[in-house]
């Protein structure tokens, strides 16, 4: 499924343009690279511990899928995955698509689309790894609890949610890991704490059996 919403190259008006933000992924010492190896360390474990069988994988606004492919590509399990990731910029999507396709991930999808429309998760929800990377930093308090609260409906029992958030007020990430524990999610791990101030990234698990979502609202608009 390839549900193009604009056209290549195109910028919807009021969208800011991240394909240059993709570029501090280049440079070894910036905290992104950072964030990345953890995530990444993340993925790994997630998919080491994955029961035998189909394992499905959701990544909201997955951009480059720099986190999720490049550990595909060298996993054992890589033919057991089925991930859809979902990713607003037609550009920055052909990116992920190339990408997928050169490490010959026939099981990865990318859809260019909104990410907040649950219409687009299909039967990749839920998902045993739900990716949630780059969206709480540019998104409202309301929209992140918004989201933390439908990610209850969009991960199986026993799946985890991968995510991140900048620590520029310190405050907020208790507050995401309590919305977490309300919508029946136990915490798994968190960055270590001497990361830069831009970096934090954390997983919980589902330990409910998800209901299906209550409703077909958007999940939360970018704001940044
Ligand atoms: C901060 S980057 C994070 C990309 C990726 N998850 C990562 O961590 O490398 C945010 C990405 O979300 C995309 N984006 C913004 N709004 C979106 C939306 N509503 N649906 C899907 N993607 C969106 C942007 O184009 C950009 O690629």
């Amino acid at each position: 499924m390839d549900a193009i919403v604009a056209p290549a190259g195109e910028n919807t008006p009021g969208l800011r343009d991240w394909k240059t933000w993709f570029a501090a992924y280049d440079d070894p010492e910036s905290p992104l690279v950072k964030r990345l190896a953890v995530v990444q360390d993340g993925i790994r474990r997630a998919l080491d511990e994955a029961p035998a069988g189909t394992i499905s994988v959701l990544s909201l606004c997955a951009g480059e899928g720099r986190d999720l492919i490049p550990v595909l590509a060298g996993h054992p399990r890589r033919a057991d995955v089925r991930a859809r990731l979902i990713e607003f910029d037609p550009v920055i999507a052909q990116v992920a698509r190339d990408a997928a396709a050169v490490a010959g991930l026939d099981g990865v999808d990318v859809v260019t689309g909104d990410a907040a429309d649950q219409a687009l998760y299909g039967d990749y929800a839920p998902a045993d790894l739900l990716l949630l990377c780059g969206i709480f930093g540019n998104i409202s308090e309301a929209d992140i609890h918004n989201t933390v609260s439908h990610a209850a409906h969009l991960t199986a029992r026993g799946g985890a949610a991968i995510w991140t958030r900048h620590r520029h007020d310190p405050a907020v990430v208790p507050r995401i890991h309590g919305w977490f524990a309300e919508a029946g999610f136990a915490d798994l791990w968190q960055s270590d704490a001497d990361l830069p101030t831009t970096v934090y990234v954390a997983a919980n698990r589902q330990e409910r059996e998800p209901a299906p979502s209550p409703d077909d609202e958007k999940l939360f608009t970018f704001i940044k």
